[in-house]
């Protein structure tokens, strides 16, 4: 039996979770006759997929167009034996060590952005904390310098991660390709810089680019495409979905007050709290994977070549993974945290997500503790794009 599901609808896009739950109980594989794709709701199916990359292939892309193999992105459109190699590379450049290496200086960021709003006695916290914080640390990464490239670097974010999704708005897939130019434009010059370094046998800097630039395994290097599509991948990949988690994370202490009091008696509960953030709304809802073969999604035939879309969102709420699943609990159950698909799973699961989760447990702890009894203090504004799952604007005072 077919459900109704409109992703792009209000319905769903202002209540995800109340959708997720009815499709995992009544229509668990979904075709949308409009869009013509199929959605994926339960955990365990969700997981089956991402673990048969041979079946399932990552290479039109995570969004619901297909792109081109020009337009590929690293790592994320590429299937195995391909991505074991780019894995390989890239972790050498961006691993756990790098990722916690950068917390005291981004605690020190954190500190000076509520210096500044201190005595405003209130702020937007997306504007003023959601936004700066991924885009710091993202320049960090990079090697780039924040001061003079945040105001291009916000704008390129907001609409690149938009377009993801944008299926339903051509005007969106427009802008997208002037600024994914603008954006390519800006590291061109970086990557060549690095790359001609490392070719004259240089120590082009330690920053990401250059550390992939200088990655050699037995003769394996990343080709010039593959680094600037990771640099923006990054930079669109590594933002918004934060952005949206440290609003989200807001947003729940503000709506569930006897959470936000628990925490403030255990906060030694903070990692957790995180998780269940991420877990009661994943800020992607889901992104997509194109099977080789004709398959069957339950009693849905599907031909080949489908975009095939699997509900992370969903897959957090599926109650045969999550006790009360429509429960926000910042105290649940740490084995059953570790199964949300927020960062989705198998080989594409995300790299950053160690990073990420630092980024939000920062900015909650030095926010709480500063300004502990924080109200909202206006109307909130969500997200305008369906590729997240968050808030544009969410007013506070203290
Ligand atoms: C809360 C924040 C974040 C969320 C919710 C998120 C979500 C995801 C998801 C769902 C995927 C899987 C894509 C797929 O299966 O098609 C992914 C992949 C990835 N993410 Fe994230 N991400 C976040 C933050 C970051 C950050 C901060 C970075 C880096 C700075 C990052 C880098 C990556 C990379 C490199 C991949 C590709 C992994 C691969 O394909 O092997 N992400 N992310």
């Amino acid at each position: 039996m077919s459900e109704d599901f409109d992703f792009y609808s209000d319905e769903f896009q202002s209540n995800p979770g109340e959708t997720f739950a009815r499709m995992i109980d009544k229509c668990p594989f979904h075709r949308s006759d409009q869009w013509g794709w199929y959605s994926v709701f339960r955990h365990s199916d969700i997981q089956q997929i991402v673990d048969d990359n041979e079946t399932y292939s990552a290479k039109w892309g995570p969004g619901p167009a297909y792109s081109p193999p020009e337009a590929s992105i690293l790592l994320v459109s590429a299937d195995p034996p391909e991505h074991t190699d780019q894995k390989r590379a890239v972790a050498r450049a961006f691993n756990l060590k790098t990722m916690q290496a950068l917390e005291p200086a981004l605690r020190e960021f954190v500190g000076e952005l509520l210096n500044d709003l201190q005595g405003k006695g209130r702020c937007d916290l997306i504007t003023d904390i959601g936004i700066p914080v991924p885009l710091w640390i993202i320049c960090k990464l990079l090697g780039v310098d924040f001061e003079t490239h945040v105001a291009r670097f916000r704008d390129w974010v907001e609409i690149l991660a938009g377009n993801v999704f944008a299926q339903n708005d051509p005007s969106v897939a427009t802008l997208a390709a002037t600024k994914a130019g603008e954006l390519q434009d800006f590291f061109a010059p970086m990557v060549d810089e690095k790359m001609a370094g490392v070719a004259a046998g240089e120590d082009p800097g330690n920053d990401i680019l250059s550390e992939l630039a200088k990655v050699d395994i037995d003769g394996y290097r990343l080709p010039r495409h593959e680094l600037m599509s990771f640099a923006q991948f990054l930079v669109i990949a590594g933002s918004g979905t934060t952005t949206n988690t440290i609003g989200n994370f807001f947003r729940l202490m503000l709506d569930f007050p006897d959470q936000y009091q628990l925490l403030r008696e255990k906060p030694e509960l903070i990692e957790s709290a995180v998780e269940e953030v991420l877990r009661y709304d994943a800020p992607v809802h889901g992104l997509f994977r194109t099977n080789n073969v004709p398959v069957h999604l339950g009693d849905l035939d599907v031909p080949a070549d489908a975009k095939i879309c699997l509900m992370w969102g969903a897959a957090n709420r599926d109650p045969d993974v999550f006790d009360n699943p429509q429960v926000f609990d910042i105290s649940r159950n740490p084995e059953q945290l570790k199964q949300i698909m927020s960062f989705g799973g198998g080989i594409h699961r995300c790299m950053g997500a160690p990073l990420a989760r630092m980024e939000v447990r920062v900015v909650a702890e030095a926010f709480i503790r500063r300004f502990p009894d924080f109200r909202e203090a206006g109307a909130r504004v969500p997200y305008p794009f369906a590729t997240l799952n968050g808030l544009d604007h969410l007013h506070l005072e203290w």
